[in-house]
């Protein structure tokens, strides 16, 4: 059986600031979705959120970039930021960045990853979701799940891995994609997901085409040329049998590296792994957070979901990122805590600039 799994985020308001998400919203996206299964549009849906994100994580049987699928999640995304702006939410339809639909959500300010899944004996999947950080935060852990033997045994030991990966890379300055191969072009991959705010990982293949990991930097295709940095982004990952296992998956999330996001998505930040309920940046609202939900796919229908990040053993790694959280914020202002000047020109200090200008006076 060939299952489409499709997970379509937006921030359609904040509750309270950008730290958390208003119950409401949750309640007014199930109902929505309720009503989709009820007309078999969708085999199955859960709605999770990842501090301001709603989640929709929907499956069916219609394919990548279905128009019928894509307006069901915009007109979610519509009836959710009505209720936030009845609570006078805080930037509510934050996300909602066009007027209407136009019958796919990508460029459209939501962010979308999708597979197609051919359905194996057994289909465990993890979803990895995350607040206040952008798409390029993928690019360390995909890198360690899917081509470093030191994370993932399973490449040197399973003869099913054994080959390597394909990696997809976007350029989103260029809007140009690039596909290297693991281990044979490992130093070339390198070079370019090392500078993940310019080269974003969008996808991983087996070496004979098959999905193996999707994330949601391929909206950023349709904007391509102007700034398309901070999404708050989704990572769809299938594991075991061919795949890593769900432990080489989770393992290099154990690291809390640098990536860019927290406060107004102008700082350098640790990835911090956490449960469902721990997932309220708070703290300089973040730090960065991720969490992961584990589904075993049954037929079309998502048994789960599981709340992996869940788990004493991570505590190690929250402990650190409290620590780097401390470290970093003592930077104030300051690079490299603050984002590279070049990244600032998509905030709002431009403005700021322009009034320095002026003042400007030759040595
Ligand atoms: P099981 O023996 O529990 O199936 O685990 C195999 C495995 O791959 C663990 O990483
Ligand atoms: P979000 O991207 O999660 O809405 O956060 C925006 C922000 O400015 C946080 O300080
Ligand atoms: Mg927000
Ligand atoms: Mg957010």
């Amino acid at each position: 059986m060939k299952v489409t799994l499709s997970v379509i985020k937006a921030d359609v308001g904040g509750y309270v600031g950008h730290s958390h998400m208003h119950p409401k919203l949750e309640e007014v996206a199930r109902e929505s979705l309720e009503g989709a299964k009820e007309d078999r549009l969708i085999l199955d849906f859960s709605v999770l959120h990842c501090g301001d994100d709603l989640e929709l994580i929907m499956t069916h049987t219609k394919g990548e970039e279905d128009q019928e699928i894509h307006k069901l999640a915009w007109d979610t995304f519509m009836r959710c930021t009505e209720a936030a702006q009845n609570l006078k939410l805080y930037g509510a339809g934050q996300d909602m960045l066009a007027d209407a639909f136009s019958g796919n959500v990508k460029g459209m300010g939501p962010g979308v990853a999708e597979m197609v899944i051919e359905n194996r004996e057994s289909e465990p999947i993890l979803i990895f979701m995350a607040d206040k950080t952008s798409p390029g935060a993928w690019n360390l852990p995909l890198f360690k799940m899917f081509a470093d033997p030191f994370n993932t045994p399973g490449l040197v030991i399973d003869p099913k891995m054994h080959d390597g990966f394909v990696f997809e890379v976007m350029d989103v300055k260029e809007g140009l994609s690039i596909k290297l191969g693991c281990p044979e072009e490992m130093y070339d991959l390198l070079v370019l997901i090392g500078a993940p705010d310019r080269y974003m990982l969008k996808g991983v293949y087996t070496k004979d085409g098959k999905v193996a990991a999707k994330a949601s930097v391929q909206r950023l295709n349709m904007m391509a040329g102007k700034y398309v940095g901070k999404d708050d982004p989704v990572l769809i990952v299938r594991t075991q049998s061919g795949f890593p296992a769900v432990g080489e998956a989770l393992e290099p999330f154990s690291f809390p590296h640098l990536v860019e996001g927290w406060m107004r998505g102008s700082h350098n930040g640790p990835f911090t792994p956490v449960s469902f309920k721990q997932a309220n940046p708070t703290r300089f609202d973040g730090p960065p957070r991720v969490i992961c939900a584990g589904y075993q796919l049954c037929k079309g229908i998502l048994v789960g979901p599981v709340d992996m990040f869940d788990d004493p053993s991570y505590d190690y790694t929250r402990q650190k990122a409290w620590e780097i959280t401390e470290y970093m914020r003592r930077h104030g202002p300051f690079e490299p805590h603050r984002l590279p000047l070049e990244e600032m020109e998509y905030t709002t200090m431009p403005e700021v600039m322009k009034k320095l200008n002026k003042r400007f006076t030759r040595d």
